[in-house]
């Protein structure tokens, strides 16, 4: 029996009533409490009718068994967005504010195969390069910096002054940018993030890194750039630039909304207060019941097939709920203290390839906070926050707290810092005035 035949009727006030059944995504309701939600939208079986933004549709996997059963069927649900047939028909607009994350671009979050293969395994060789305590040494140094700049005021924006800031600055490390190319990465993806000028903020993105893979073909240095280039899978240039705006994309949003919401899971739970695992417990609790990518894995069935209940079309867009899968009612009693069996990474082929960095930069940024700002607490009222809108990732708008003032934090000693590659590479003498040159001039004082 197909599972909407017997389609439940929207509580009264759900904004589902207006939508032609389908369970709207977006906009302040769906922010303000997606728990709602997802309890309501799991009346309708293991999968449910969604829009995703204005005329944009999808089916919805909530059932933790039926995302991984979806997650690892590569054969069945492929991941080329070039397969879209609702895009391909032009029923969603190029500018609909959905499309940059799910338009086709040239990586190995949109193959499938043995391309997919091919760039992921150039992907995850190189991050396992990264030497774990060089990353916590210089997230530590980002964090110090970020904290210096705000310490003295005894109140601080957490999310705009500390975690929105903080990924980009470290990514800018790991990749070896220079002062200039690192000033207009954080420009573009900033401006891509928080949709200024989305375009030319893309342009400026996809020119900086263009020159970082130029730059390193002829000086190459320390870093994953470099070991994504000497890779054995042999990309090519335009492979390159697609796999490092990606890596750093595909990083910035969900890495700030794990510390945001992590933060804020502190601020907000005394429980953590008793816990001798603090950080340790407050990540895995936030990846279960508030994960950064709330829904996400957007896959197209190879032909029409029945899945969960359903008839899907060849080339419709499916998608995981990984906020609805973690906290379904039949996982609260399997889930065990500890247990990371959640599905915030995702699950098969394409699940993300950085979780071990992420959760150490996640780690090393609240654990340096809260040591440098011991009784930092929230400044406003929980019930008075508000979260960003959006189909996709999970993110508050602000986290204002406040803290006894501090002293600026000197740069700490940086005998790793000193072989970065950064200060060898001959820059135009340009001046500095970009955020991350000024970290970089920081650094050197
Ligand atoms: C160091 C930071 C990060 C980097 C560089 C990174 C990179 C990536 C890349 C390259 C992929 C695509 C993999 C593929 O298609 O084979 C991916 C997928 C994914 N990442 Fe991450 N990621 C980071 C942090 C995070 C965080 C903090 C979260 C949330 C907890 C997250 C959640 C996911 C999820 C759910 C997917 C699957 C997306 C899909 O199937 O379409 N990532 N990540």
């Amino acid at each position: 029996m197909d599972a909407r035949s017997s389609v439940p009727v929207p509580p009264p006030g759900c904004p589902a009533h207006g939508s032609g059944g389908r369970v709207p995504l977006y906009g302040a309701e769906f922010a303000a409490d997606p728990q709602a939600y997802y309890s309501y939208m799991r009346h309708y079986g293991p999968t449910a009718p969604v829009e995703l933004a204005p005329g944009v549709e999808a089916t919805l996997v909530t059932d933790y068994s039926t995302a991984l059963q979806l997650l690892q069927d590569s054969a069945s649900f492929r991941k080329d967005s070039r397969r879209w047939q609702a895009f391909n028909e032009g029923k969603v607009a190029p500018d609909s504010p959905v499309a940059p994350l799910l338009a086709y671009r040239p990586n190995c979050m949109f193959s499938d195969g043995a391309e997919h293969l091919r760039l992921r395994q150039a992907v995850t060789d190189s991050m396992a390069r990264v030497d774990t305590r060089r990353l916590t040494r210089s997230t530590g140094q980002v964090s110090s910096y970020l904290i210096s700049q705000f310490g003295g005021r005894g109140s601080a924006d957490l999310l705009g002054d500390y975690t929105k800031q903080l990924p980009l600055f470290v990514f800018n490390e790991l990749f070896g940018c220079t002062a200039d190319i690192g000033d207009r990465v954080l420009f573009g993806i900033t401006g891509m993030f928080d949709g200024i000028n989305a375009e030319k903020s893309a342009e400026v993105l996809f020119g900086a890194v263009g020159e970082l893979v130029a730059l390193k073909r002829s000086q190459p240095g320390d870093d994953v750039t470099t070991w994504l280039m000497q890779h054995q899978a042999k990309l090519t240039d335009q492979e390159m630039v697609n796999q490092v705006a990606l890596l750093l994309s595909a990083g910035t949003e969900p890495l700030r909304n794990l510390i945001g919401n992590t933060l804020h899971r502190l601020l907000t739970h005394d429980t953590y207060a008793h816990s001798g695992g603090l950080i340790d417990e407050a990540i895995d609790d936030t990846l279960w019941e508030n994960p950064p990518m709330s829904n996400f894995a957007p896959h197209y069935p190879a032909t029409d097939l029945d899945f969960a209940g359903q008839r899907l079309q060849a080339g419709e867009l499916v998608l995981v709920s990984f906020a609805a899968a973690n906290t379904g009612p039949a996982l609260a009693t399997a889930r065990q203290a500890g247990s990371r069996a959640h599905l915030a990474w995702s699950a098969g082929p394409h699940a993300c390839p950085s979780k071990e960095p992420a959760r150490q930069i996640t780690m090393t940024a609240i654990e340096n906070l809260l040591n440098q700002l011991p009784d930092v607490q929230l400044a406003v009222p929980e019930d008075s926050l508000t979260w960003r809108p959006g189909p996709f990732n999970r993110g508050l708008a602000a986290l204002p707290a406040r803290f006894t003032p501090i002293e600026p934090v000197n740069r700490p000693a940086d005998p790793i810092r000193a072989e970065r590659p950064v200060r060898q590479q001959a820059e135009p003498k340009t001046e500095r005035v970009g955020r991350w040159s000024q970290f970089l001039n920081w650094l050197t004082k």
